[in-house]
């Protein structure tokens, strides 16, 4: 009797660390004071920009910026449209490469970093190039993009 209750003690601790350390990323995760790591946004192109503002408001880029690729690819592979208009007049080509990534040219320290930490691979760059230069200073070629009409 003694043998068997020691045994579930033993389970009843084992449990116990093995749900600490089975959660310990949610409440680790809980107690930082940022819910994402460090996003670098300085690059050229987007030092150069008149406005600092994304192909859509950032709230929506962050939960939604996945769905907006989809759909530009859609559109440009599918139905041929190539540009993109923001609602206060903004145009760019629906281009991963040409696009996002001319003004996120850090990709290591913006996509990368967020994605590393959400758990997240894009396959896209098994195909897709990455306009990347040490220096980032190629990728000021779209800052005029960003110009208000
Ligand atoms: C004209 C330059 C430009 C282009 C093109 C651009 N971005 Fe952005 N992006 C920005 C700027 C500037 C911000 C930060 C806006 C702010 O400070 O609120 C941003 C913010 C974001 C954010 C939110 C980051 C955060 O704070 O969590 C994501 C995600 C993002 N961009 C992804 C993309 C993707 C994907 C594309 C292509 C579909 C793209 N961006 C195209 C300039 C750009
Ligand atoms: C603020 C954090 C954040 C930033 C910055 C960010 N992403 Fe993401 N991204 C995510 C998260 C989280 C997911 C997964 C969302 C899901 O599964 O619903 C994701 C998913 C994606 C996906 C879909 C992946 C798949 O396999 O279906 C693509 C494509 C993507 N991101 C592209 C980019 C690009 C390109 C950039 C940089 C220009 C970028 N993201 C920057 C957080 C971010
Ligand atoms: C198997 C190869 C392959 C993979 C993987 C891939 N793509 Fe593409 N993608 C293509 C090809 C080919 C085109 C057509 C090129 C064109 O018409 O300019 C294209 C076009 C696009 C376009 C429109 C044109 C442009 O210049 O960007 C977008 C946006 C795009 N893909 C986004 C994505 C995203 C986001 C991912 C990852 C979730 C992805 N693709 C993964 C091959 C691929």
């Amino acid at each position: 009797m003694k043998g068997r209750r020691g045994g579930l003690i033993a389970i009843g601790i084992g449990l116990a660390v093995f749900l600490a350390l089975a959660t310990y990323p949610f409440w680790h995760a809980a107690g930082k004071a940022m819910p994402v790591p460090e996003l670098d946004l300085e690059t050229p192109a987007i030092r150069a920009l008149p406005a600092r503002l994304c192909v859509a408001p950032t709230a929506e880029m962050k939960t939604r910026h996945m769905q907006i690729l989809d759909e530009w690819r859609t559109e440009v592979v599918r139905n041929g449209r190539r540009t993109f208009e923001t609602p206060d007049g903004r145009r760019f080509d629906r281009s991963l490469t040409r696009t996002c990534m001319q003004c996120h040219s850090n990709k290591e320290r913006f996509c990368d970093r967020c994605h590393d930490y959400a758990g997240v691979k894009p396959k896209c760059w098994d195909c897709h190039i990455v306009p990347e230069t040490p220096s980032g200073e190629a990728s000021a070629a779209v800052a005029g993009k960003g110009t208000l009409k």
